[in-house]
C-alpha cells in the first residue's frame, strides 16, 4: 500500500472553524446515507447493564444480569455499562486532555499526522480509495498493545499528562475489556478463559482512537462517521457526555443512544462475531454531527493479536450450525477498512458467503 493518502489531507476542524455556510461536495453523502433527521426518531435506547450485579452474592441478581449481557450481545451487539470499576474521574481527564490536543493550532497537530499504513497519529479520514465521499471527523489513533507496537514517542508530547493519562487509561480499560471477554465466554458456553485465549492470552492487542467531530454548518448532508461494523473484537466507546451523536442499526431502523452518566458503551466487532459463529453480532453503527456542538469520543479496540487465525469456536461448529465463516488473521482482516473506509457490513458478510460457496 501507498504510504501517503491518495489527495491532499483537509483537516475537518479547520474547515469547520473557517465560518463556512455549505460543506464541500466531498462531504456530501447520497440521500439515502443522510441522516434524514425527522423519520426514523425511534423511542429507544441500547440495554444499560451495572456490572457490579454479575459479581453480585445474591444468585438470582447475577444470573438475571448475565441473562441481560447475553441478550443484549445477541440482540443489539450493544449496550451501556455501568459500575465498570473504571475511576470516573480518570474517564473525565482523559476526555479533556483530548480536547484540549484538539484545541491545539493545527501546526502543533500536524507533527503528528498519519499515513494509511501505520494509521498511527493525527488523521482525517478512513480508506484510501481516490475520490470517496469523506467524513465530517478528525481523530487520533495510538497503538497501546501489545507492548511492541507502543510507541508513547508518537502520542501527542501536549497537552503535558496525555501520555501519562493514556498509559493509566489503557490500563484500567483493557482490564474491564478481561472481565467482559470471561462473562462473554460464560454466556456462549465456553470456558471462561475461551475468548480471551483465542485472542492470544494476554499478548491481545489494543488500539485507541480519538474520534473529534467538529461543528457541522448542515449536519443533515453528512455523517460524522460512516455505518460500518468494527472490524476487531470489542469496542469499549467513552463518548461525550453532553452531546449525543452514536447512531445503531436496529430492525432497519437508526437508533440514537442517549450516553448515561459515567457509563462506557460497549460493542460486540466482527472477531467476537466470527469466533461466536454469528451468535453475538457486530452491529452497524455511525455518528451524526450537529452545528451546535462539537464532539469527543475515545474508542479502545479489544482485538485478538494480529498473527493468530480466528475463525468458529469449535464449540459452536455443529451439525446443525456450521462454520460460517473461513479463518483469517486479524492483521489481514483489518486490511478491508483500512483501504476501502467504513462500508457498513459489507466485510464480516462477504467473507461468510465466500466461506459457504467454498463448502458448495
Ligand atoms: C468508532 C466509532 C463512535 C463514536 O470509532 O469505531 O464507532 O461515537 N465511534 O464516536
Ligand atoms: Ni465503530
Amino acid at each position: 500500500m501507498n504510504c501517503i493518502w491518495p489527495e491532499p489531507v483537509v483537516r475537518v476542524q479547520s474547515l469547520s472553524e473557517s465560518g463556512i455556510r455549505k460543506i464541500p461536495d466531498r462531504y456530501v453523502k447520497p440521500p439515502s446515507h443522510r441522516p434524514s433527521l425527522n423519520h426514523n426518531a425511534v423511542v429507544s435506547n441500547i440495554p444499560v447493564i451495572d456490572l457490579a450485579e454479575a459479581f453480585s452474592h445474591d444468585a438470582a441478581v447475577r444470573s438475571e444480569t448475565m441473562r441481560r449481557l447475553s441478550s443484549a450481545c445477541k440482540d443489539w451487539g450493544f449496550f451501556q455499562v455501568v459500575n465498570h470499576g473504571v475511576d470516573v474521574e480518570l474517564m473525565r481527564n482523559i476526555r479533556e486532555i483530548w480536547r484540549e490536543f484538539f484545541d491545539l493550532p493545527l501546526d502543533s497537530k500536524q507533527q503528528y499526522a498519519n499515513d494509511p499504513v501505520s494509521y498511527e497519529g493525527y488523521g482525517s479520514r478512513l480508506g484510501v480509495e481516490k475520490g470517496a465521499t469523506l467524513d465530517w471527523s478528525d481523530y487520533f489513533f495510538l497503538h497501546y498493545l501489545p507492548a511492541k507496537l507502543r510507541n508513547p514517542g508518537k502520542w501527542p508530547q501536549f497537552p503535558e499528562t496525555c501520555r501519562d493519562l493514556v498509559g493509566e487509561y489503557g490500563k484500567e480499560v483493557s482490564k474491564l475489556g478481561g472481565k467482559l471477554m470471561k462473562i462473554f465466554s460464560s454466556n456462549l458456553g465456553l470456558q471462561e478463559d475461551g475468548l480471551q485465549d483465542a485472542f492470544g492470552g494476554e499478548e491481545f492487542g489494543g488500539c485507541l482512537r480519538v474520534n473529534f467531530y467538529p461543528k457541522c454548518p448542515q449536519p443533515d448532508l453528512t455523517l460524522g462517521l460512516s455505518s460500518h461494523s468494527d472490524p476487531g473484537g470489542m469496542t469499549i466507546l467513552l463518548p461525550d457526555e453532553n452531546v449525543a451523536g452514536l447512531q445503531v442499526r436496529k430492525a432497519g431502523n437508526w437508533v440514537t443512544v442517549k450516553p448515561v452518566p459515567s457509563a462506557f458503551i460497549i460493542n460486540i466487532g466482527d472477531q467476537i462475531q466470527v469466533l461466536s459463529n454469528a451468535i453475538y453480532k457486530s452491529v452497524e453503527h455511525r455518528v451524526i454531527v450537529n452545528s451546535a456542538k462539537d464532539r469527543v469520543s475515545l474508542a479502545f479496540f479489544y482485538n485478538p493479536r494480529g498473527d493468530l487465525l480466528i475463525g468458529p469456536s469449535k464449540e459452536l461448529v455443529k451439525p446443525d450450525q456450521p462454520a460460517l465463516y473461513p479463518s483469517m488473521t486479524f492483521n489481514e482482516y483489518r486490511l478491508f477498512i483500512r483501504t476501502k473506509g467504513p462500508c457498513g457490513k459489507a466485510q464480516v458478510e462477504s467473507i461468510k458467503s465466500s466461506s459457504i460457496s467454498s463448502r458448495n
